[in-house]
């Protein structure tokens, strides 16, 4: 079959591209608003862009009534933000982090997520993450208007927090340690266990 994306509704473009586009890792966004609230949310539209400087981007899209999310909002207040990542022990919090609350009401407090304090910055990272990038915000780009338009979060990463034991004995980290999980289509998941390698030609 032929897609015509020009001619599918942006929910039905929705439901291809993340039935398609897998695994994608999970930034698990710390923020706070101007008033000091924390709010944890988890985004799949997710990736590093470059180490020079070191850079990444997470895309929350507008709600249904083209509103932004909390996690927008947030950072347009105060321009800092953490990604944790997310290992298999914390899908189910995780999960539940996705729900839609009141701006204002903290998921970390909602959902008993156990906080920890940043170095640099004024949000919390997930004290079980085991790896907590601290991110400033370089920019928001704005893709599309109204419903799902894409508010393209980029961030220069400050300092990342990692976990000793997801240390292999090189000094770096153990994918099989991280256990990380990735989001697939609908209700999804799955786990980094099933790993080959390649030799990269010259
Ligand atoms: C695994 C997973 C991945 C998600 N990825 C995204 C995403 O990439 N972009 C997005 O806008 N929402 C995504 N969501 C939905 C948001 O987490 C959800 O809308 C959340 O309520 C936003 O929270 P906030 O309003 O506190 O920012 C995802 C949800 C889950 C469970």
């Amino acid at each position: 079959m032929v897609l015509d994306f020009s001619a599918l509704r942006p929910r039905d473009a929705y439901g291809w591209m993340i039935s398609t586009i897998l695994p994608r890792p999970i930034a698990w966004v710390s923020t706070i608003s101007a008033e000091g609230k924390s709010n944890l949310a988890p985004f799949s539209f997710f990736q590093g862009v470059t180490a020079n400087p070191p850079t990444l981007m997470f895309v929350p899209v507008n709600k249904r009534d083209g509103s932004k999310k909390d996690t927008v909002q947030n950072i347009e207040a105060v321009p800092e933000f953490v990604i944790n990542l997310v290992s298999f022990e914390l899908a189910e919090q995780m999960n539940a982090s996705a729900a839609l609350l009141p701006y204002g009401e903290s998921e970390f407090e909602r959902f008993g997520i156990a906080a920890a304090p940043s170095d640099r910055i004024r949000p919390p990272r997930v004290a079980a993450a085991p790896v907590a990038f601290e991110c400033a915000l370089e920019r928001i780009v704005l893709i599309g208007e109204g419903p799902l338009a894409a508010n393209v979060v980029f961030g220069r990463i400050l300092v990342a927090h990692v976990n000793d034991a997801v240390l292999g004995a090189d000094g770096r980290p153990d994918a099989g340690k991280l256990d990380l999980i990735g989001r697939l289509g609908g209700e999804s998941f799955t786990r980094t266990r099933d790993r080959f390698d390649l030799e990269r030609p010259d």
